[in-house]
């Protein structure tokens, strides 16, 4: 029985998933996760905005200092250089969260490169209403907001078209929420854990065939051979990854995918000793690994496996610099040169020393630092090595 007794549960959430239960009988853990994440009214995304931040249950880079988004801004502008300054460069941000890094960016550029500012389009792709909402309310809140709003477009998916995008598609922490299949090693066989009711209508876990052939396929592509694991060995996997780098790939005509996430590559990711996965929830700042609770109310997150990006963007031509941690890509866009700035700044004491934390947070091991950058590119050049490669070289 995995029902909590103390859940803070969204009660709209809850009436879906006992009603398709009713229905189905049986539920995967992708299934149970759109529903928790992404349900129109109740998900966690769509029923409120402030997620991010101390405010709600979690901090991302952005959410911690302007400093993380004014370094990718520096990245954005050398691409645009690389590009050769093209007048049709657009920045396309995936899930786009309170729409923080946005503002950051679009200050920055306005203020530091005014040729790439004056044609730019920024445009969000978003999912939840509710968070595009709160993007636009707080970009226009920003000094000159009225401004920096006529840069901005929220589109669809499908609004982008095919081979039309000159530029970079960039998201941090996207994947990471991308709904997840569980899986399992059970009686020597790889398995799926479902989500169902038991006699009593408590929620309970029941493993079972797998739902889809691909789950079987996505480790044999890996070379990894899960069924031979510990038995109870559990881990995820994300189907929706690659073909959401094949969507984007097709619709970059000429430029990058920047994509920042935790995670490893394969071999780490699925490591024999990793033996219960990497499900990861959050709510009001703390960390569980019980994604039953507080359903509708707590993020749920799973570790990207950067080898199937890797591999899919090599299946799709795609080049890449590296894939390198976010430590190497911020030291290489100068964040060391932020530090020492900050700390001669002539902000009081207390202040420096909040900001050179946030700053530390973005590049320490045991925080933020670990986090992985990758960058992949489709018909532009390699060379020279982009600042936040500078580490590759
Ligand atoms: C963990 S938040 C990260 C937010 C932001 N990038 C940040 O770093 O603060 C994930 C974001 O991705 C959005 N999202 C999730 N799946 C999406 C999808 N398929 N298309 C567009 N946005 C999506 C969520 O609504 C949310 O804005």
């Amino acid at each position: 029985m995995i029902t909590p007794t103390e859940s803070e549960d969204n009660q709209i959430v809850k009436a879906a998933l006992m009603e398709i239960l009713q229905q189905k009988n049986r539920l995967t853990f992708a299934e149970f996760m759109e529903l928790a994440l992404y349900h129109p009214k109740g998900g966690y995304y769509n029923n409120r905005s402030s997620l991010i931040g101390a405010r709600g249950d979690f901090y991302t880079a952005p959410q911690l200092t302007p400093v993380f988004g004014e370094l990718i801004a520096l990245q954005l502008k050398e691409m645009w250089e690389r590009l050769g300054q093209p007048s049709n460069f657009a920045i396309v941000e995936m899930g786009a969260g309170q729409g923080t890094l946005a503002g950051d960016i679009l200050l920055y550029l306005k203020a530091n490169a005014p040729q790439l500012w004056e044609n730019l389009v920024y445009r969000i792709v978003e999912i939840s209403p509710i968070l595009a909402e709160a993007q636009a309310h707080r970009i226009g809140v920003l000094p000159d907001g009225a401004d920096l709003l006529k840069h901005v477009a929220w589109v669809g998916w499908d609004e982008i078209a095919s081979d039309s995008v000159i530029g970079c598609f960039l998201s941090n922490e996207l994947v990471d929420a991308f709904p997840v299949h569980l899986v399992s090693v059970s009686n020597g066989k790889l398995q799926e854990i479902y989500l169902t009711q038991n006699e009593a209508g408590e929620l309970v876990e029941e493993t079972g065939e797998l739902s889809t052939p691909a789950l079987e396929t996505y480790f044999k592509t890996l070379g990894l051979d899960i069924a031979s694991y510990e038995e109870d060995y559990r881990t995820e996997v994300n189907l929706h990854a690659s073909p959401w780098l094949s969507r984007v790939a097709e619709k970059l005509q000429r430029g990058y995918i920047l994509t920042i996430d935790y995670g490893y590559e394969a071999k780490s990711r699925f490591h024999p000793r990793r033996m219960s996965g990497t499900l990861q929830c959050y709510y009001r700042h703390q960390v569980s690994h019980n994604p039953y609770l507080n359903l509708g109310n707590q993020d749920i997150t799973a570790h990207v496996d950067f080898s199937t990006l890797l591999n899919t963007g090599v299946a799709l031509g795609l080049t890449t610099p590296g894939l390198i941690s976010q430590a190497e890509f911020l030291g290489g866009l100068g964040i060391g040169e932020h530090f020492v700035q900050m700390s001669a700044s002539t902000n009081s004491p207390n202040e420096v020393l909040a900001q050179r934390e946030a700053l530390l947070r973005l590049i320490s091991p045991n925080e933020m630092g670990n986090f992985k950058v990758l960058l992949q590119v489709k018909n532009a050049p390699l060379e020279p090595t982009l600042s936040g490669w500078s580490a590759c070289v």
